[in-house]
This record gives structure tokens, sequence and C-alpha cells, in this order.
């Protein structure tokens, strides 16, 4: 028998109307001419099981997951990916034959973003500097491990979860102090803010950058305002730079394409659609 159901998919989150997702997928159902909604879901912590057990049912293909969720998802799905393993944590959930399966896509995103803002890229071609150690940082840390950089250099203000990363991380990661990380921006091939430094809103990030130069990699996972302090710090310095903005898009790729059977581009109409 056809299923002509309509495929749904949503993001779940508390908030969220904040969420950009609904834009991105939005856009892409218009752009390819796909039938097809994808909707935000504003879900209380209490219902999420009950919640997760429903949308099947309704025709929901899938859903996005965020803030406060993320590791919730992962310990209610049927199925999880090593990289929910590794990272703790799921942001994008399939639904099939009754069962929840659960993948977290910012590693993805974020390695995607790189290689398109900067072709050039090479992670093995040095150590990389990561700076924060929240839920981001540990995606991107695994990243970048994957990709090849030799080493990964993390701080955080809060010294005790950058050391929770090195025991979850292993050997190629080392740890420094918070106040004096500016001091090993010039040894670094990549350098990544993952802290909410910049952010409007948010203080700016007051470390010495003076070690920024030609050749390094630089990149700013904040994309509101999408030039932060430090990106235009690095610029200034002759670094290539890649905004927050790619990673919000390129982690959208995967969902997409199993949830509306298109792989989706990420271009500029899409960057400009977003901006608005
Ligand atoms: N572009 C994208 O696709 C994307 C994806 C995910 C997140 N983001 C953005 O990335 C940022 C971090 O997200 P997250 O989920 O990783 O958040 P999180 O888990 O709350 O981590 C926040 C990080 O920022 C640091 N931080 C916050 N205030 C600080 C301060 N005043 N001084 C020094 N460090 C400070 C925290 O350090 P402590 O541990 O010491 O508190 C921690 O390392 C947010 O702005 C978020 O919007 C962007």
């Amino acid at each position: 028998m056809t299923d002509h159901r309509i495929p749904l998919a949503g993001v779940i989150g508390n908030p969220v109307a904040h969420s950009r997702s609904p834009d991105v997928h939005g856009h892409w159902l218009k752009r390819y001419d796909l039938p097809g909604h994808y909707i935000p879901l504003h879900v209380e912590d209490i219902d999420l099981e009950q919640v997760l057990r429903s949308l099947p049912q309704m025709g929901f293909a899938g859903v996005n997951v965020t803030i406060p969720h993320k590791v919730r998802a992962m310990e209610l799905a049927d199925f999880i990916s090593d990289r929910v393993t590794l990272i703790g944590a799921a942001n994008t959930l399939t639904f099939r034959d009754g069962k929840i399966y659960a993948d977290n896509t910012d590693a993805y995103g974020f390695l995607a973003s790189l290689r398109q803002g900067a072709p050039d890229w090479n992670a093995a071609a040095g150590p990389a500097l990561v700076l924060g150690a929240g839920g981001a940082s540990r995606a991107i840390v695994s990243a970048l491990l994957e990709a090849g950089a030799p080493e990964v250099v993390v701080a955080n203000r809060t010294r005790s979860k950058a050391e929770g990363l090195r025991a979850d991380f292993g050997a190629r990661l080392r740890v420094v102090e918070w106040v004096t990380s500016g001091d090993q921006i010039a040894d670094m091939a990549t350098v990544v803010n993952t802290t909410s430094l910049g952010m409007q809103g948010q203080p700016a990030l007051k470390l010495d950058l003076s070690g920024f130069k030609r050749g390094q990699v630089v990149t700013d996972i904040v994309y509101t305002p999408l030039m932060t302090p430090f990106l235009s710090e690095a610029k200034s310095r002759g670094a290539t730079v890649v905004d927050g903005l790619g990673m919000l898009l390129h982690q959208a790729v995967p969902g997409f394409e199993r949830w509306f059977g298109q792989r989706p581009e990420v271009d500029d109409d899409l960057r400009r659609a977003i901006l608005g």
C-alpha cells in the first residue's frame, strides 16, 4: 500500500520560538517544491517521552531537538549513532518502524561549514585551539580530532569542564588555563570560539588575540552578529575567517534529507533568507 501522508518534521525545545530551524527547513521545502511541513514544538520536560512516542503516529518522520532536551532525547532513543555516544547528546531524531533513531549532526555541520567557508582548510595542518567546553564544544572537539587535527588545545573558564573533555577524548587533547589561552593562538592552525562571548547581549571575549596571523583558519560559532569582534580581529590580522551561520545551516542538512528525501544545498540564497 502506498503511503500518501505528507511528511512532517519539527523542532522540539523549551523555549523554541527563537529557533531558526523552521525558516531553514521551510526555505528548502519551498525551494525543492516538496510536500511537507516543519513545525516548532514547545514541549515541557515532563511531556517529552509521551510526545516522542506519539509523533510518528501523527505522521512525523523525525524532529530536531534543542535545549533543554538533547540529553534526555538520547536516553529515550531506541538506537543512537556513534556520534551521539561520543558527544553525549542528540539533536536529530528519525522515526522508523516504530523506533527512534538518534543522531548528532553538529560535528558534521561544523566541518561542512569550515570546508565550504575555507576550502583550503586542512585539520591536519596543525594544532587547533577550542575556546569553551560546553555542549557545542564537545561536538567540535570530536569533529576536529576525527578530521585529523594533531592536537586539540581546550581552554574554558571553568577548567574542570575542559578536564572532563580530556578524560573523554584522550591524549590528543590538552587543557590550558583560560585567562592566558590567548598566548596559544600564534602556534595554532585552527582557532574556534565555542563560548557565547561576543554574542549580542553578552560580554566580549577578553583574551589576548594578537597572535592571529595569515595562514590560520578562525571560526566563531556565535552568529549574531555574523562578524563577531573575535572574527574581526582575526580578519584584520590576515587569518581566514568563517562565521557561525554556516554550522547552523549545515547541521540541518542530514535531517532534511532523511525526512523529506532530498539532499538540500547550503548556499547564498539560504543565507540571505535566514538573515532576512
Ligand atoms: N552556530 C551554531 O550552529 C551553533 C550551535 C550550537 C551553539 N551555538 C552557540 O554557541 C554558544 C555556546 O553554546 P553551547 O550550547 O555550547 O552553550 P553551553 O553549553 O552553555 O556552553 C557555554 C560556554 O560558554 C562559556 N561562557 C559563558 N559565559 C562566559 C563568560 N562570561 N566567560 C567565559 N566563558 C563563558 C562557558 O564556560 P563555563 O563552562 O565556564 O560556564 C561554556 O564554555 C551559544 O552562543 C550558542 O548560541 C551555535
